[in-house]
C-alpha cells in the first residue's frame, strides 16, 4: 500500500514558544481526533527540530526544510544530513521552489543534496513545480521532466524507494489559488509515469506524491480523492493547529 503523508512546512515562521505550543496542540488533537493511517510530518525551522521531535507521539514525525550537499567540513552556516538525523528528523525537503527561486538551487545541485540526505538515512521530499509563465507557455511538462530526471534519475532503485516527491506549482504557493484536482491529478500521473519509465512499476506504484500549494481543509478532501495524490505539503495552513489537523483528517 502506498504511504500517505501530510506534512506541514512551517517555512521561516514562529518563535520558540509558538513552535512548542503549535506542536503540542497538533499532537494532542491528532491523538484525540485522527484514526486514519496517514503519517503526519512537522517541518519546523532547523533550530526547533530537536525540541519538536521530542514531543512527537504516534504516527507523527519531523523533518527539515533543507540540508547541505556536504557531509561535514568548513561550510559555515550549513547543516548536514547527519546533524538532522541525530536530532530526530526523518524527512528533509529538497528543492523547495523558494530555495530554487531565492537561493539559486538548481537541479544538478539538488541531485547532490538528495545523495547527501540518503547517505544520512533521511527520506528526501523532492519538490518540483512550474511557474505561472511556464504553465501559460505550455512548457510545464518539460520543466517537470527536467526537474525529475536531473534531480533523481542518477539514483539506484534501492535509493529511489526512499524518495517522496511533492508537486508544488509555484503559482499556487501562498496565493490562495489551488490547482484544480484535475490539474494536480494530471501532473501527478505524469510524474508517476516518468518514474515508472525509469525505475519500473514497483517503485512508481509505491511512490508517495504529495500535492502542495494553498491546500486548506476545504479543498483537501477533493484533492485527496484523486488516485495519484498521496498527501499534501502544506504551508500557510500548517501554522495553525486546527486547520492543519483538519487537513490531516481529510486523508481517511
Ligand atoms: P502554501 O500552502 O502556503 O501555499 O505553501 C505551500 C508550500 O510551499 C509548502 O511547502
Amino acid at each position: 500500500m502506498r504511504k500517505k503523508i501530510i506534512a506541514g512546512n512551517w517555512k521561516m515562521n514562529k518563535n520558540f514558544e509558538e513552535a512548542m505550543a503549535l506542536t503540542s496542540e497538533i499532537v494532542n488533537m491528532l491523538k484525540d481526533e485522527y484514526k486514519g493511517s496517514a503519517e503526519t510530518v512537522l517541518i519546523p525551522p532547523f533550530v526547533y527540530i530537536n525540541a519538536v521531535s521530542r514531543m512527537l507521539e504516534g504516527n507523527i514525525s519531523s523533518g527539515a526544510q533543507n540540508c547541505s550537499n556536504h557531509a561535514s567540513g568548513a561550510y559555515t552556516g550549513e547543516i548536514s544530513g547527519d546533524m538532522l538525523k541525530t536530532i530526530g528528523a526523518k524527512y528533509v525537503i529538497i528543492g523547495h521552489s523558494e530555495r530554487r527561486q531565492y537561493f539559486a538551487e538548481h537541479n544538478d545541485w539538488l541531485a547532490k543534496k538528495i545523495n547527501a540526505a540518503l547517505l544520512s538515512k533521511l527520506f528526501p521530499i523532492y519538490c518540483v513545480g512550474e511557474t505561472l509563465q511556464e504553465r501559460e507557455n505550455n512548457i510545464h511538462f518539460d520543466v517537470l521532466n527536467s526537474q525529475i530526471s536531473e534531480g533523481l534519475f542518477h539514483l539506484s532503485n534501492e535509493q529511489m524507494k526512499n524518495v517522496v516527491i511533492a508537486y508544488e506549482p509555484v503559482w499556487a504557493i501562498g496565493t490562495g489559488k489551488t490547482a484544480s484536482t484535475e490539474q494536480a491529478q494530471e501532473v501527478h500521473a505524469f510524474i508517476r509515469n516518468l518514474v515508472k519509465e525509469k525505475f519500473g512499476s514497483d517503485i512508481s506504484e509505491n511512490l508517495t506524491i504529495q500535492y502542495g500549494g494553498s491546500v486548506k481543509p476545504d479543498n483537501a478532501v477533493e484533492l485527496f480523492s484523486a488516485p495519484d495524490i498521496d498527501g499534501a505539503l502544506v504551508g500557510g495552513a500548517a501554522l495553525q493547529s486546527r486547520t492543519f489537523v483538519d487537513i490531516v483528517k481529510a486523508m481517511k
